[in-house]
């Protein structure tokens, strides 16, 4: 009676996850259908974004970089590049188009987790002083004589209101920082500051997105970059636009008629967006409520979390894990986007790694196949939308910039306006952990964007994984706007 009675009980939970996992994929679903009518709300959220100040969720932010490398950058220039749970310090030789990148050395510093919650003066010192060990290690370095300075491309991945190619002041924070005092300041004065306060002589040349290194640092190599994207902690996406189609831009026409524009994506928003209580509930509970929807639903700071959001609703409505709720399945953030991805990638046939990561992560052991199984799906159906979604935003940009076949974006770069011209190849730089790290999340993207596309069309398109593209790009654009550009040689 026990036995018979216990495996009724079984049985009856495993039908209610069952429900749970079928709801949750439906709220989830990204059908063609809905990921057109997000590429669309993507491109009317750019126009508005690019019309007025504040004019959508879109902030759509002029980087003020309107050249970008052609190869001839020369000189030793350095690089941070600040934007997560890293940061990275670059020291790269330029020799111009034979030589191109000569030499490159790097370092790359994790930040405690309690400078992101410190104040602004006591990261940027962190950061400076690690900086400064950087500098003093090099060996054959360059040694600034009298008032020379070092010359440093900045890359500060969180959305800045650039006034200048170095100088910008933080909108808000995003990916976790709550650093005290930054937001509506000038970050380059803060950088500069602390450099001069531990003795190093460095100025900042360029501070730029990691989006926008990317871009930089893909155009060095090949022409055809039009797009990059960061899909990582965070993910943003920014592109080369036509300058006379930013109307908030008061500034003068740059002579080369382009500008890269920062989109800040991640807080693009729109009803289309398949949104569920596992997301309701992972904005309410972060430390930025409200903001960077779509980076809640795509990014890798996130994902993982919103598993454990609807493991956590199966073990509290249908007993998944037994009796009592294993105490760390109700800690926000205690399975990652890496572990998710591990189990996600399981091929054996006992789901031994779903086992492993739902031991590491929760502490739970003596799982059934089934439970595994279960845990597989809302793994799927996490990367899936997320893959999507990030197809779809892709699209979004090719569309508004007319290279996504259809020929009816407002920038006059594609080659919609005549049809007799040959499809021209575009390529988007990719860089992130994300990306780069989880092969389903990969795939699902392409393949969203080989549906929204058609295969034609998007044998046109390559996304080019362009690896920590950003720090080169950063140093890049850093030579390309020095004062005194060869100056620098060692
Ligand atoms: C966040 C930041 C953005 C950055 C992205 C990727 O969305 O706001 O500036 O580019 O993360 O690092």
């Amino acid at each position: 009676v026990v036995i018979v009675s216990r495996r009724i009980r079984e049985r009856g939970q495993r039908a209610k996850c069952l429900a749970i996992l079928d709801e949750f994929r439906n709220l989830c679903a990204t059908p063609v259908s809905r990921l057109r009518q997000i590429v669309d709300a993507m491109v009317v959220e750019m126009h508005a974004g690019l019309a007025t100040e504040g004019g959508s969720r879109l902030k759509m932010l002029p980087s003020f970089v309107d050249v970008l490398p052609t190869g001839d950058e020369k000189g030793l220039y350095y690089a941070l590049d600040l934007g997560g749970t890293n940061f990275r310090v670059l020291r790269v030789q330029l020799g111009g188009k034979e030589g191109r990148v000569i030499k490159q050395e790097y370092e790359e510093v994790s930040i405690p987790h309690k400078l992101m919650a410190a104040s602004g003066q006591e990261l940027f010192e962190f950061i400076a002083k690690e900086l400064a060990h950087f500098v003093n290690r090099e060996g054959d370095g360059f040694r600034p004589h009298g008032n020379q300075k070092r010359e440093l491309g900045f890359t500060f991945s969180f959305p800045v209101n650039q006034t200048s190619i170095n100088s910008g002041t933080l909108v808000q924070w995003t990916k976790g920082f709550t650093c005290d005092g930054v937001p509506g300041k000038n970050v380059v004065q803060f950088l500069e500051e602390a450099m001069e306060k531990v003795g190093l002589k460095m100025r900042v040349t360029a501070l730029v997105n990691d989006t926008v290194g990317t871009l930089a640092g893909g155009r060095y190599w090949n022409e055809d970059v039009m797009v990059a994207i960061i899909l990582g902690t965070g993910t943003n996406a920014c592109y080369v636009e036509r300058a006379d189609t930013i109307n908030k831009w008061n500034g003068l026409l740059p002579k080369s008629g382009t500008m890269v524009i920062n989109t800040e994506w991640g807080n693009f928003w729109s009803s289309h967006l398949p949104k569920t209580y596992a997301d309701e509930g992972l904005d309410a509970d972060s430390v930025n409520p409200g903001e960077q929807g779509f980076e809640k639903l795509v990014s890798g700071m996130y994902m993982g979390d919103i598993v454990r959001r609807v493991l956590l609703k199966m073990a509290q409505e249908a007993e998944i894990f037994g009796k009592p709720i294993p105490p760390k399945l109700m800690q926000p953030y205690t399975l990652s986007t890496p572990h998710m991805s591990k189990m996600h990638g399981d091929e054996t046939r006992d789901l031994r790694n779903v086992a492993k990561v739902l031991k590491d992560a929760f502490n739970i052991t003596n799982t059934s196949l089934t439970v595994r199984k279960i845990v597989y799906m809302i793994c799927d159906v996490v990367c899936e939308r997320g893959g999507r979604l990030a197809g779809a935003g892709i699209v979004g940009i090719l569309k508004k910039i007319g290279r996504d076949g259809t020929g009816t974006g407002s920038g006059s770069w594609g080659q919609g306006k005549n049809i007799s011209c040959k499809p021209r190849r575009t390529v988007v730089a990719m860089d992130g952990g994300l990306y780069e790290h989880y092969a389903k999340f990969r795939e699902y993207l392409q393949a969203a964007a080989t549906e929204l596309l058609g295969e034609e069309v998007s044998k046109n398109v390559v996304i080019e994984l362009s690896k920590d593209g950003s720090g080169i790009g950063a140093a890049l654009l850093a030579a390309s706007h020095s004062p005194s550009p060869t100056r620098n040689t060692v």
